[in-house]
C-alpha cells in the first residue's frame, strides 16, 4: 500500500524536476540577470528553494547543523534593498552558480536523508513553496530578453491520459468561508484572519485551460486581447478575467 507520506516524498521528487525544467532554460548568462527590478536576481531564486527546504525542513524543525550557514541565511531572503529603493545589488555580490548548485546538491541529499522524520504537514509546506515559486519564476521568464532563454524539449511538454473538456459547472451563489484562524497550524501570512464573503452565482471550467484550447482561444479572439495595455475595452478586468469573459460568453471567471 502507499502511504500518504510515500506520495508526498514522490511529488517532492517529481516537482523537484519541475523546477530543475524552468532553470535549465536559462541560458548560463542569464542567472544574474533581473528581469523586474522589484525582484531578486535569478540566481536567487536557484538557491532560495532549496535553502528553504533546508531551513525549515531540516534546521528548524529538526534541529540539524547547518553544513553552510552563509547559503542558507543568503538565500533565505536574499540581499535587501534600503527602504524605499529597489535592489541595487550587483552580480559579483553572489556567488557562482556551481557553488549554488553543489549546495543544491548536498541540500536535497541531506532532505532526502531524514524526510521520514519531517511532519506531513512541514512536506505540504515545501511542495507548495516549490510550486509557487515555480509559477513566479515562469512570470519572470518571461520578462527576460527570448536571447536568454533557450526552448524547451517538445516530448517534455507532452501529457498522456484523459483530454480535457471544456465543460463548465454552474456554482449557484452563496457564503464561502475565507482564510483560516490564528490556531490553525502552519499557513502563509495571507492565509490568515478567516472571514466570511457572499458569492454571487458563477460558472467555471471543470478542467484547467489546455494548451490547445489556449491556442484556440487566441486564434479565434485576436482581436479582442488585451493584455497589459488593452486594444479593446474591456473595463477593470485584468487579462485573465478578460480572456475568460471572451471565451464564455460574458461571464466574467
Ligand atoms: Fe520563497
Amino acid at each position: 500500500m502507499i502511504t500518504e507520506r510515500a506520495n508526498l516524498q514522490q511529488e517532492l521528487e517529481e516537482d523537484r524536476l519541475r523546477t530543475d525544467r524552468l532553470f535549465a532554460l536559462l541560458s548560463p548568462d542569464a542567472i544574474y540577470e533581473r528581469p523586474i527590478p522589484e525582484r531578486h536576481r535569478l540566481i536567487f531564486y536557484v538557491g532560495h528553494i532549496e535553502a528553504f527546504d533546508w531551513n525549515q525542513l531540516c534546521r528548524w524543525t529538526l534541529d540539524l547543523p547547518a553544513f553552510h550557514a552563509t547559503f542558507d541565511q543568503l538565500f533565505e531572503a536574499g540581499i535587501d534593498p534600503t527602504v524605499g529603493h529597489v535592489s541595487r545589488d550587483s552580480p559579483s555580490d553572489w556567488p557562482k552558480l556551481d557553488e549554488v548548485q553543489r549546495y543544491n546538491e548536498r541540500v536535497r541529499q541531506e532532505v532526502d536523508r531524514v524526510l521520514d522524520h519531517v511532519p506531513e504537514e512541514m512536506i505540504h509546506m515545501a511542495i507548495e513553496h516549490r510550486l509557487m515559486h515555480a509559477e513566479t519564476t515562469a512570470y519572470l521568464l518571461h520578462h527576460l530578453d527570448s536571447a536568454y532563454t533557450c526552448k524547451p524539449a517538445l516530448e517534455s511538454l507532452c501529457l498522456s491520459g484523459e483530454v480535457a473538456t471544456d465543460e463548465m459547472v454552474d456554482i449557484p451563489d452563496g457564503t464561502a468561508t475565507l482564510g483560516r484562524q490564528g490556531d490553525e497550524g502552519f499557513g502563509w501570512d495571507n492565509e490568515f484572519g478567516q472571514h466570511d464573503e457572499s458569492v454571487p452565482a458563477f460558472a467555471i471550467s471543470r478542467y484547467n485551460i489546455t494548451n490547445e484550447q489556449y491556442v484556440r482561444f487566441v486564434e479565434e479572439e485576436e482581436n479582442l486581447l488585451c493584455f497589459g495595455h488593452g486594444k479593446a475595452n474591456h473595463g477593470d478586468c485584468g487579462p485573465c478575467f478578460t480572456m475568460c469573459r471572451c471565451r464564455f460568453s460574458g461571464r466574467c471567471m
